[in-house]
C-alpha cells in the first residue's frame, strides 16, 4: 500500500528519497513521485507504473535540493495515472504533500473548496488536503498551524507529509488514526521520515514513532512533536536493530522463495530464548506481561486478524483450546469491529499481524479495548502500532518479510501460539510437568522438520510444472489442518491468479463435490493427525468422482501413496505442530506455479503488503 519517504539535510534529497521508495516497493503500488525544493521552488516528478519509470523521468529531467518528499501510490480514489500520483501541489505552487489513507468526507470538502475557488488537478481524495492547508495559510501564513487547522476537517485515517517552499527548513508530518505508520529517523545533521522503517534504516537506527493525533515538525537539527491543539509532547527515541541487508534477495530469484527458505532460521529464532530449561522446560514470554492470576481469570480469547494471519489464528484456536482449555473464537478483523462482540474484562483480544499496521486489525483491537478486553498481539514489525497499543505482545522474530505473500510470517505465529497455549496451560494448571516437557521437546524438533520439508523442493517443482495450466483448484483439510487448506488456497490464488478454494473437508459433500472432475485438482491435507482416517475417506470420495488428488501426507504412508495421484511428502510431525510442516510444500507449490507462469511473484497485481485502508 502507499509508501512515504522524506528527507532534510546536507545531501541531495533526490537519490535518498528514490532509494527509500525502492525499499518500500514490496508494499505494492501503481505509481510513484517525488517533490524537491530546488532553488526556492517546488519541483515535482511523478508517473504511473514502477519506480524505474520515475527513475528514468528523474534521469531525463534531473532535480536536486536538500529537502524533499516521495510517495508510492496504491490507487483508492481515481485510476493509477501520472496526474493522480502523489505528491500533490497546491494552487500557489508553494505547498506540496503526500498522503496515505482515505479522506472519507472528501466529496463534501471538494465541493466546499471548489466553491471557494480551488481548482482540482486530480481525481484523488488527497488533493483536498493541500487545498485545505492553503486555505489556512492564506490567513495566518504558518505551515504548522495551517496543517493543524486543515487536519481538523478530515474524517478517516491518515499519514500526511508536507513541505513548503516558503518554509524550506522543515518537513511537517501528521498521523491521524491507522493509515499506516509515520516514523522519523534521527540522523547526524540530517533527518528522515517514512511510513515504514525499512525506507530509512540504512541511514539511522534511531527512530521515533508518531502516535495517532500527533504532528511532527522535522528540521535538520531535530524534531518537535505536537498534539493537534499545538501543545508540545515529549517523545521517546527507540533504537531499532533490523538488518537492512536481510531485505535483499541474495541468491534467490524472488523474496518469496528466499522467505520460504528462511523458515528454518525464523522458527529457530522464534523458539530461542523462550524455553527455560532450568525451570522444567517452562515457556518464557515476558513481553506478554501475563500473571498467573490473570491467566486463571481469562474466560474467553478472541483471536482477530486478516488473511494469512487469520489462518494462523485458526490454528491457534485448536492449540489454546486443546492445551489450555480456554474457549477461543477467531474473528476476521473487518467483521469483529462491526459486530458488537460480547467482551468484558475477562476477555483477551489477541491480534495476529505481520505488519502490525493493518487498518482492520487495529480497528478491531481498538473496539476490543473500548469494551474492556486486555489486548495482546503477535506482531513481526517491531514498534508497529499493534505492538504499541497492546497490553502485552509476542514478537515473531521473523525479520523483515518483503514478499506480499506471507510465508515465514505464517509459520512463526503458529509457534508463538503453540508456546502461548503451553504457557496458559501451565498457569491454569491444565498441563502437568510431564506433558509440558513433551510439548516443549516436540517444539525443539521443528526447525529440523521444516528443513526436511524444504529439502523436497525439487519434487514440488516437478509437480508445479504439471499444474501450471489449471484454472481451478480445491484444497481440503480438517481439524488443525483445516486452516492449512485455507492458507494453501490463498497462496495459490494470490500469486498465480488460479482460482483456488480452501474448504473444511467434511463440507465437500455439501456442495463443492459437484465441481470435481479431471480439470480440477483436489489438494488434500492428510498427515497422520487425529483426523487422518476421516481425510482418507474424503480422498476416496474425490477419486470416485474422477478427481485428480494431490495429497500432503506423512513419509512412508503407503495407503495414501496407493490412492492419490500425486503425493507431497512431509516428515512425521507431532500433530499439534503439523500445520507448520504441511503448509511448506503448499507454499513451494504456489511459488513454483506462479514463477513458471512468469508472474510477478513478490508484487502480485492489486495486492499490497500492509493493508492500511479499510
Ligand atoms: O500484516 P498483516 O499480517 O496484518 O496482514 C494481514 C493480511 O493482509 C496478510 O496476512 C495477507 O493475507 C497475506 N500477505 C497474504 O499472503
Amino acid at each position: 500500500m502507499c509508501g512515504i519517504v522524506g528527507y532534510i539535510g546536507p545531501r541531495d534529497a533526490t537519490p535518498v528519497i528514490l532509494a527509500g521508495l525502492k525499499r518500500l516497493e514490496y508494499r505494492g503500488y501503481d505509481s510513484a513521485g517525488l517533490a524537491i525544493i530546488e532553488d526556492g521552488r517546488i519541483k515535482i516528478r511523478r508517473d504511473v507504473g514502477k519506480l524505474s519509470q520515475l527513475e528514468s523521468l528523474v534521469e531525463e529531467s534531473p532535480v536536486s535540493g536538500n529537502i524533499g518528499i516521495g510517495h508510492t501510490r496504491w490507487a483508492t480514489h481515481g485510476e493509477p495515472s501520472a496526474r493522480n500520483a502523489h505528491p500533490h501541489l497546491g494552487m500557489t505552487g508553494d505547498i506540496v504533500l503526500v498522503h496515505n489513507g482515505i479522506v472519507e468526507n472528501y466529496m463534501e470538502l471538494r465541493e466546499e473548496l471548489s466553491a471557494e475557488g480551488a481548482v482540482f488537478n486530480s481525481e484523488t481524495d488527497s488533493e483536498v488536503i493541500v487545498h485545505l492547508v492553503e486555505r489556512y495559510l492564506s490567513t495566518n501564513g504558518n505551515l504548522v498551524d495551517a496543517a493543524r487547522n486543515a487536519l481538523s476537517h478530515l474524517r478517516g485515517a491518515h499519514g500526511i507529509v508536507m513541505i513548503s517552499s516558503k518554509e524550506p527548513d522543515k518537513i511537517v508530518a501528521a498521523r491521524i488514526g491507522n493509515a499506516g505508520g509515520v516514523v522519523v529517523g534521527m540522523g547526524e545533521g540530517e533527518m528522515h521520515i517514512a511510513s515504514d522503517m525499512p525506507a530509512i534504516l540504512e541511514h539511522t537506527r534511531k527512530i521515533v514513532f508518531l502516535e495517532s493525533q500527533q504532528i511532527a515538525v522535522v528540521t535538520r537539527q531535530g524534531l518537535d512533536i505536537l498534539a493537534l491543539d499545538g501543545r508540545t509532547i515529549d517523545y521517546q527515541v527507540s533504537s531499532v536493530s533490523w538488518d537492512p541487508v536481510s531485505a535483499e534477495k541474495g541468491e534467490f530469484k524472488h523474496f518469496m522463495e528466499k522467505e520460504i527458505h528462511e523458515q528454518v532460521r525464523s522458527l529457530t529464532e522464534t523458539i530461542s530464548g523462550r524455553i527455560d530449561f532450568r525451570n522444567g522446560h517452562s515457556i518464557r514470554l515476558p513481553e506478554l506481561n501475563l500473571t498467573q492470576k490473570f491467566a486463571q481469570d481469562i474466560r474467553k480469547i478472541f483471536i482477530t486478524a486478516c488473511g494469512t494471519a487469520a489462518h494462523a489464528g485458526m490454528v491457534g484456536k485448536v492449540l489454546i483450546e486443546h492445551i489450555a482449555r480456554i474457549p477461543v473464537e477467531v474473528d476476521i478483523a473487518s467483521e469483529f469491529r462491526y459486530r458488537d462482540p460480547i467482551v468484558d474484562e475477562n476477555t483477551v483480544l489477541l491480534a495476529v499481524s505481520q505488519s502490525g499496521e493493518t487498518a482492520d486489525t487495529l480497528a478491531a483491537m481498538e473496539e476490543g479495548q473500548r469494551k474492556g478486553a486486555t489486548l495482546w498481539s503477535i506482531v513481526n514489525v517491531i514498534g508497529s502500532q499493534a505492538m504499541r497499543i497492546s497490553d502485552g505482545y509476542i514478537s515473531m522474530q521473523s525479520g523483515p518479510e518483503i514478499g506480499v505473500a506471507s510465508t515465514k510470517a505464517y509459520t512463526a505465529p503458529l509457534v508463538d501460539l503453540y508456546m502461548l497455549a503451553i504457557l496458559l496451560g501451565d498457569l491454569r494448571g491444565t498441563l502437568d510437568r510431564k506433558s509440558r516437557q513433551k510439548l516443549v521437546d516436540d517444539l525443539r524438533l521443528l526447525p529440523d522438520l521444516a528443513g526436511r520439508c524444504l529439502d523436497r523442493e525439487a519434487e514440488v517443482e516437478r509437480l508445479a510444472r504439471e499444474l501450471i495450466h489449471v484454472n481451478h483448484c480445491l484444497y481440503l483439510g480438517r481439524g488443525i489442518n483445516m486452516p492449512t487448506a485455507y492458507e494453501g488456497a490463498l497462496k495459490l490464488k494470490e500469486i498465480s491468479y488460479i482460482h483456488a478454494e480452501g474448504y473444511p473437508a467434511g463440507e465437500m459433500k455439501h456442495g463443492p463435490i459437484a465441481l470435481i472432475d479431471r480439470e480440477m485438482p483436489v489438494v488434500v491435507i492428510a498427515p497422520r493427525d487425529p483426523w487422518y482416517e476421516k481425510m482418507f475417506s474424503q480422498i476416496e470420495q474425490a477419486k470416485a468422482r474422477g478427481g485428480v488428488v494431490i495429497a500432503v501426507a506423512t513419509d512412508g504412508d503407503q495407503t495414501i501413496a496407493d490412492i492419490a495421484d500425486h503425493v507431497l511428502w512431509v516428515p512425521h510431525t507431532p500433530w499439534l505442530l503439523s500445520p507448520v510442516t504441511t503448509v511448506i510444500p503448499l507454499q513451494m507449490l504456489a511459488y513454483h506455479i506462479a514463477a513458471q507462469r512468469g508472474l510477478d511473484v513478490d508484487q502480485p497485481r492489486n495486492l499490497a503488503k500492509s493493508v492500511t485502508v479499510e
